[in-house]
């Protein structure tokens, strides 16, 4: 079972909705958390409220993780406050909707590199400590839209979709030494070899 007490959760997405309601349960387990978002006024509101209620740790750290490169600058911001993350929550993310030929591309492309790349990069860089220390969870959001193609949300539900596989392949890939988890929301989380 994952020991929250005393850990550190990098939570992607947490200046508002699931992300921030992520921090607020991590912290009540007694977690310090790393708020991850573009809107650093919103983070920083969080992390005092959570830092106030629970007594842990609470930092924020503003990023476009949709940006190349924002992710190996995140881990740079991340040691520079001295701190290991024990638990990724891969939840940052957004939906376009419409018909696919009347959306922006630029928007799209946006789409991808958060919902996508960022989580295969976050992932890259925070799983082999974990593996290392035999101590660790990753947590990716998939969605309900992740079980089936979505027309006329096709590029959100294609990477919930990713999400749902990549989450499932590290699952068995990593068994026994650290666990990813992929809740698909509006759904009770499912549960792999942690307590998600
Ligand atoms: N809500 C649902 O019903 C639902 C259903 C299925 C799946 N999901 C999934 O659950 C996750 C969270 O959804 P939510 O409804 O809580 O979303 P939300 O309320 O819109 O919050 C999204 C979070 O992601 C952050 N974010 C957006 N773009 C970002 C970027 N480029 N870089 C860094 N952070 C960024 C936002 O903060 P900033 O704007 O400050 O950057 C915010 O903290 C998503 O992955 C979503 O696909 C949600």
């Amino acid at each position: 079972m994952f020991q929250y007490q005393g850990k550190t959760a990098l939570i992607t997405g947490a200046s508002a909705g699931i992300g921030a309601e992520f921090a607020r349960a991590l912290a009540a387990r007694g977690t310090n958390v790393i708020l991850v978002a573009r809107s650093q006024d919103r983070l920083q509101t969080l992390a005092d409220e959570v830092a106030r209620d629970h007594g842990v740790r609470a930092e924020a750290i503003a990023a476009d993780l949709a940006r190349p490169g924002a992710a190996r600058e995140l881990r740079v911001a991340v040691e520079a406050r001295g701190l290991t993350v024990d638990l990724l929550v891969n939840n940052a993310g957004f939906g376009t909707h419409g018909p696919f030929e009347t959306l922006a591309p630029e928007r799209e492309g946006a789409e991808v590199a958060l919902n996508v790349a960022a989580v295969v990069d976050l992932t890259h860089l925070f799983l082999p400590a974990m593996l290392a220390k035999g101590d660790g969870a990753v947590v990716n959001v998939a969605s309900t839209a992740a079980f089936q193609p979505v027309p006329y949300m096709a590029v959100y539900g294609a990477t919930k979709a990713f999400v749902l596989s990549f989450s499932e392949a590290l699952w068995r890939s990593t068994a026994g030494a650290a666990c990813v988890c992929w809740p698909s929301v509006r759904a009770r989380p499912r549960r792999s070899s942690s307590t998600w």
